[in-house]
């Protein structure tokens, strides 16, 4: 099964995948984290996208798409893939399609008046990257699914916050056409707790 979670900025992309990655058996990839390992390892690529994270713009379309290129070769994506933050934008999307088309892309929608208050309220493991609202974990530092240290993401600002939904506007909204046009997209009511959210994603993947 090869699958795209598609949503804006704090929409629960990332929470939802840790619950899907849970129970099926597909490789979790969010671009996102695979960049951010790359700018902590100083890697060359991590030095080029460093500044642009940062900022809340788009990385580099060839960058990104060759590294997700990369990461499709692996073992682990041999039966299907849960792609996180990528496509975000039609020609991601176009080259998505040319190198290993989804099966279906759910779509968690959410107010985009509450994005802020998620984003700001983030805590982001360093370890195994899951993420935790201070709303239901409060001021601990550690991770409660694996006790790793817990982070402020460094565009988890509400600056950079408006910068990204704007983007995600203008580049990732179309999306949602494309693949409607393709009978590809379900739209997922993320504005419902975190259960009730995953709830409606297994009805959609059986
Ligand atoms: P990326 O890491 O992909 O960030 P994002 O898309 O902005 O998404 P987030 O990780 O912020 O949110 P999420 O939807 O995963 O929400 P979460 O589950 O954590 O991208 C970062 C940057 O990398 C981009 O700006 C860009 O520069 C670059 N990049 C990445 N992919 C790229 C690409 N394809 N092309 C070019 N550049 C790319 O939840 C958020 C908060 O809400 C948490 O605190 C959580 O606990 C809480 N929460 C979750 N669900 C609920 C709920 N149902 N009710 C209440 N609270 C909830």
């Amino acid at each position: 099964m090869k699958v795209i979670l598609l949503g804006a900025p704090g929409s629960g992309k990332g929470t939802q995948a840790a619950y899907i990655t849970d129970k099926y058996d597909l490789p979790h990839i969010s671009t996102g984290d695979l960049f951010r390992d790359n700018i902590k390892n100083q890697t060359p690529l991590g030095q080029k996208v460093k500044a642009i994270m940062d900022t809340g713009n788009l990385c580099p379309d060839d960058l990104t798409v060759a590294m997700v290129k990369e990461r499709l070769k692996e073992k682990d994506c041999e039966n299907g893939y849960l792609l996180d933050g990528f496509p975000r934008n039609l020609f991601q999307a176009g080259e998505l399609d040319k190198i290993d088309a989804p099966d279906v892309v759910i779509n968690i929608e959410v107010d985009l008046e509450k994005i802020e208050h998620r984003i700001t309220g983030r805590r982001s493991c360093a370890n195994c990257k899951n993420s935790f609202h201070v709303d239901f974990i409060g001021d601990r530092e550690a991770c409660p699914d694996c006790g790793g240290k817990l982070v402020i993401r460094k565009d988890d600002n509400a600056e950079t916050v408006r910068e990204r939904l704007a983007v995600y506007q203008a580049q990732t909204l179309p999306l949602e056409e494309y693949y409607s046009k393709q009978g590809k997209l379900v739209s997922v009511d993320g504005d419902k707790s975190i259960e009730e959210v995953f709830a409606q994603i297994v009805k959609v993947l059986g």
